[in-house]
């Protein structure tokens, strides 16, 4: 396949999911795609937050999903705006890579005439019985822990999501040599949400298998509160069963950003 039309192909990709960007504060919306040596893709959208610091740009969002899918051997990623420096240097250092630029939006890890074409979808997202249990979910959520990527800590986190309409988001921790850029799980799986289309939270189960009191940070505490407020947040108790608290509850007096928000978002396209 020609460069020209592994990007046309990406191209297509971007523009399906772009639109699913969380951008109440800038209006600019982004997406990515990471491609998998199997021909599955991982698209990623751009997530932001009152907090500006807390921005997901849709490069970290495609390849910490990506990461998390056991066994996928990432092969490329393309986004649709030009990768700038901090990015390139993100992307040249994710564990387990070996991605080059091949073009201001692609970095590969081979010409692209050798990589596959982009065909079907790679989708973690999976059903969940609308009658979970607190600890059934956080079982789901401890399994989970097992895919995360932590050369760093050696500390893994697992997460799961259930939307009002019972879709099971996993997330887990994924480490970079640069510690600003570590995602934790539990904003792993809300940028995974977001760009599959998952709807209202209802229930975010979380597991960190090395710390029976563990809850999650501040970063995630503010992401959770903006994106899945109306959610109950079960931590892990070890033997003991899950405990359970309304997000809103775990941040109190939060930054809610609310007359930052531009009043006019951009039309959809
Ligand atoms: N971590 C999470 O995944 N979630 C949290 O809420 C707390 C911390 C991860 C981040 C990092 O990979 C490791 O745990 C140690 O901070």
């Amino acid at each position: 396949m020609s460069l020209v039309q592994l990007v046309a192909s990406f191209r297509k990709i971007t523009d399906f999911y772009r639109d699913r960007s969380y951008v109440p504060y800038s209006g600019r919306e982004g997406a990515s795609v990471v491609l998998l040596a199997d021909g599955q893709y991982v698209p990623g959208v751009r997530i932001e937050n009152a907090s500006f610091s807390l921005t997901m740009s849709s490069v970290q969002n495609a390849l910490t999903t990506a990461a998390m899918i056991p066994s996928s051997v990432i092969v490329a990623i393309y986004s649709d705006q030009e990768i700038d420096n901090a990015e390139a240097d993100y992307i040249g250092r994710f564990p387990g890579m070996n991605l080059k630029r091949f073009s201001p939006e692609l970095f590969s890890n081979a010409e692209p005439s050798r990589l596959p074409d982009p065909k079907k979808v790679c989708n973690p997202t999976s059903h969940l019985p609308p009658t979970l249990l607190p600890d059934s979910g956080i079982a789901l959520a401890r399994d989970a822990s097992h895919d995360a990527v932590v050369h760093e800590s050696d500390f893994p986190v697992g997460c799961l999501l259930q939307s009002d309409s019972n879709v099971g988001i996993p997330g887990v921790n994924i480490e970079h040599p640069d510690w600003s850029r570590i995602l934790c799980a539990e904003r792993n799986a809300i940028g995974t949400a977001i760009t599959f289309g998952a709807g209202d939270i209802k229930n975010v189960y979380i597991s960190a298998p090395k710390d029976p009191d563990a809850s999650p940070c501040g970063a995630c505490r503010q992401v959770l509160v903006e994106l899945a407020q109306r959610a109950t947040v079960w931590m892990d108790r070890g033997k003991n069963s899950a405990m359970g608290e309304p997000c809103d509850q775990l941040l109190p007096y939060y930054f809610s950003g609310h007359t930052i928000q531009k009043p006019n978002p951009l039309p959809k396209r």
